[in-house]
């Protein structure tokens, strides 16, 4: 076998897959054809994995994909899929893909996995990639995956570069950032299926901001990154679109600002300057003239008194966990928000283990509890609303 259509593979965290595929659809209506209109495809039906889903797509759609989604990991376009059970044969099927049309030169990272297979080599598999292209093994380059799973394999080219939740901002970091794609995650577990109309009216606070990372990525959850380089646009087997200086104003959209305001607090006034260095540099789409209204202070959670904002707030936090960095126990944070800040909606991010303990804390209502990876702690997403306690 080998593929019988064009397909790409978007990578995401285990557990973001369904969100990732509301992404997809959202994004879809925005996507290019070669010659730089909208497009009028169908989007095609997904085929989901753990940590990801396939899409039968053509490399030049998918590759857009890299433009959109805030939650995704990477995506990959599949370049052969075949069964194998030896090396002189996945020699043979490696050399038959023209891997030079695709990245010319550059240097190449292999990536590979076997497992459940007679080819368990991985060191070898290596090696026999690299005799078949002809490339030397690099820990630089454009990454290609071979992965292969019950005798199939699959060989595949990232068209993302530098991992998806890196997004071109953010050069400060604090002591425990939060990866920009787990931030949008929770941010639109958090907005769920409000309408935009409803969030205009909504601030947003983050009480234990850090970097900021909450904050930029809220601001720009409905924007598209053109800011940065993927890797595909240094293909060389994609139209010319990407490589003109004004490519991204094709896209016609004018994003929206999701919230209202955006306000964050940091006990240190040293990560209350770097989230605000990190904000000054939020940038939306090209052509679009708005600027979200970000503002940073140093204060303490826990200082006296209780601080009203005018209009509705909705508070998101990933507070300290004690595990990297010590903090007050979590179950406090959450009532001290309740508290002091009186918000419609809390969402907070903390480690699986703390979780009954929060639930006691407050009569609020749980209106959502998934599980998220952070760092390699197992962390719940949490969301209350608080109308009924008013
Ligand atoms: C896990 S970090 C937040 C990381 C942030 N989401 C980011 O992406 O950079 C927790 C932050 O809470 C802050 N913090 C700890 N105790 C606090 C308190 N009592 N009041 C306000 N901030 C506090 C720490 O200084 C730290 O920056």
């Amino acid at each position: 076998m080998s593929l019988k259509e064009p397909l790409c593979f978007v990578s995401t965290p285990l557990g973001f897959e369904s969100e990732a595929e509301r992404e997809i659809k959202e994004a879809w209506p925005e996507l290019l054809d070669a010659s730089g209109r909208p497009h009028s495809a169908m989007l095609p039906e997904g085929e989901w994995t753990k940590g990801g889903i396939e899409y039968p797509l053509d490399p030049f759609t998918a590759v857009q994909l890299n433009f959109f989604l805030k939650t995704a990991n990477r995506i990959l376009i599949r370049l052969d899929r075949f069964k194998v059970r030896d090396f002189p044969k996945l020699h043979e099927r490696l050399r038959k893909i023209d891997l030079k049309s695709w990245i010319g030169s550059a240097p190449i990272r292999f990536e590979v996995s076997a497992a459940k297979s007679r080819l368990g080599h991985e060191g070898r598999i290596r090696e026999t990639a690299a005799k078949a292209w002809g490339i030397p093994q690099s820990d630089t380059g454009v990454r290609v995956f071979i992965r292969i799973q019950d005798d199939l394999c699959d060989v595949s080219l990232d068209s993302s570069g530098e991992h998806l939740h890196k997004r071109g901002v953010h050069t400060l970091r604090g002591e425990a950032p939060l990866r920009e794609n787990i931030a949008a995650f929770c941010l639109r577990r958090l907005i769920g299926d409000s309408a935009p109309g409803e969030l205009s009216k909504i601030t947003l606070l983050d009480p234990m901001c850090g970097s900021g990372t909450f904050l930029s990525e809220a601001a720009t959850l409905w924007s598209p990154l053109f800011k940065r380089h993927f890797a595909f646009q240094d293909f060389g087997r994609l139209p010319k679109l990407f490589k003109q200086p004004q490519f991204a104003t094709n896209y016609r959209m004018t994003p929206a600002i999701p919230f209202r305001r955006f306000i964050g607090f940091d006990l240190e006034a040293k990560m209350a300057e770097v989230s605000r260095k990190n904000l000054s540099e939020v940038s939306l789409h090209p052509s679009s003239a708005a600027k979200p209204s970000f503002e940073v202070h140093q204060g303490d959670l826990f200082s006296e008194g209780t601080e009203k904002i005018e209009g509705k707030l909705w508070v998101i936090s990933n507070p300290p966990y004690g595990e990297r960095i010590e903090g007050p126990p979590l179950d406090q944070v959450l009532k001290q928000i309740l508290r002091k800040w009186n918000p419609d909606r809390v969402a907070l991010l903390v480690p699986a283990k703390v979780s009954s303990l929060l639930k006691a804390a407050t009569p609020a209502r749980l209106i959502e509890e998934k599980p998220v990876l952070n760092g390699g702690i197992d962390c719940r997403l949490m969301i209350w609303e608080t109308a009924v306690l008013a």
